[in-house]
């Protein structure tokens, strides 16, 4: 595709400004300094740790449920996955966007069906406003179906990223064992279709901007998925609260962040809601992130429990769907705008 420019390479050529695809319209800017709006907010951060020490868990598990119900969002340390893991998967990716424009275009893809996917902004031949942003996504689970198709450039990539994708896994399960428990559900509610969910990693690299004031990394959105881990090299990811004010996501050296997603919304019949996020960018700052989107099974119709639609006799709120039906209506639809326009 003749039209495709990654960011990437426009920050490696200099540019003094940012073309004019970049630049939001004016209520959609970032308001950059002033992100934390008018009152302060204290971010959840949860401490794995405890959740797998008997009489500190139920404690754990109130943190959980008022975290998701205030944010949809909250950032976890002592999570178990080791520091090395997390940053050889880092310096994989360091190394991935680094390569040569032409090797990285050979995995240009517009078809969000494809299982290994590179590009630029969104989805670059629709976007009618570009984000500032490369990345590279992939199917992860389970690993061996899926990881001979990845990059073989860098070398090392298959095997660092395999262990991040891995180790994230693992830490969604227990995470899903937490937020049903957190809902007074059973841990094991949906374990099964949970087992035979999907894995998407999206590797996300935004590289320094030369007018952060006026792009956006991502608009703002919600993930489809279940839950999202995120890991992020630094500050650039806003979340929005409850007042509708955004709020910088603090960089936790070590803490991964944990993001609910829609499917987990309609699980829980709206007590929990999917988090509204988007990403700044940054003039001096190239930043990555790693944002894996766990999900259920693409055939399984989702709906609110009946745990929790029964006992409170409150109404289901959604109707069902499953990430299948989903994937045809944002190839359909221009969804992320349609949200963009739903929640500012
Ligand atoms: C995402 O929303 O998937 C990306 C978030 C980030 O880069 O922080
Ligand atoms: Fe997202």
């Amino acid at each position: 595709d003749d039209s495709f420019t990654s960011a990437m390479a426009l920050t490696n050529s200099g540019v003094p400004q940012v073309p004019d695809r970049y630049v939001l319209p004016p209520s959609q800017r970032p308001a950059l300094g002033s992100s934390l709006g008018t009152t302060e907010t204290t971010l959840p951060v949860i401490d794995f740790s405890l959740l797998h020490q008997p009489s500190l868990r139920s404690r754990a598990i109130h943190e959980i449920n008022i975290a998701c119900k205030e944010f949809g969002f909250f950032q976890v340390i002592n999570h178990g996955t080791p520091s090395s893991v997390v940053k050889d998967a880092l310096d994989a990716a360091t190394l991935f966007f680094d390569l040569p424009v032409e090797e990285k275009m050979l995995l240009v893809s517009a078809n969000v069906h494809e299982p290994v996917r590179y590009g630029t902004s969104l989805n670059h031949s629709t976007d009618s406003v570009h984000y500032w942003r490369d990345f590279i996504k992939h199917y992860s689970h389970p690993l061996s179906k899926w990881i001979d198709m990845w990059p073989s450039n860098p070398p090392c990539y298959k095997d660092k990223v395999g262990k991040y994708s891995e180790a994230t896994h693992v830490l969604h399960k227990q995470l899903i064992e937490a937020i049903a428990e957190s809902l007074g559900l059973e841990k094991t509610y949906l374990q099964e279709e949970i087992e035979e969910g999907s894995q998407v990693m999206a590797v996300n690299c935004y590289p320094t901007c030369p007018e952060p004031e006026i792009a956006l990394g991502m608009p703002p959105h919600s993930d489809f998925s279940s839950l999202t881990i995120l890991l992020q090299s630094s500050q650039g990811l806003q979340i929005m609260d409850c007042n509708k004010n955004w709020v910088s996501v603090p960089y936790i050296e070590g803490a991964l962040i944990v993001q609910l997603g829609d499917q987990v919304e309609v699980m829980s019949n709206g007590i929990y809601k999917s988090v509204i996020h988007r990403v700044t960018v940054n003039k001096d700052v190239k930043r990555l992130s790693f944002a894996s989107l766990h999900s259920l099974p693409l055939h399984k119709k989702i709906s609110p429990a009946p745990k929790l639609v029964n006992e409170n006799n409150n109404a289901p709120a959604y109707g069902e769907f499953s990430f299948n039906d989903f994937l045809e209506y944002i190839s359909s639809n221009d969804f992320i705008q349609q949200r963009f326009i739903d929640t500012i």
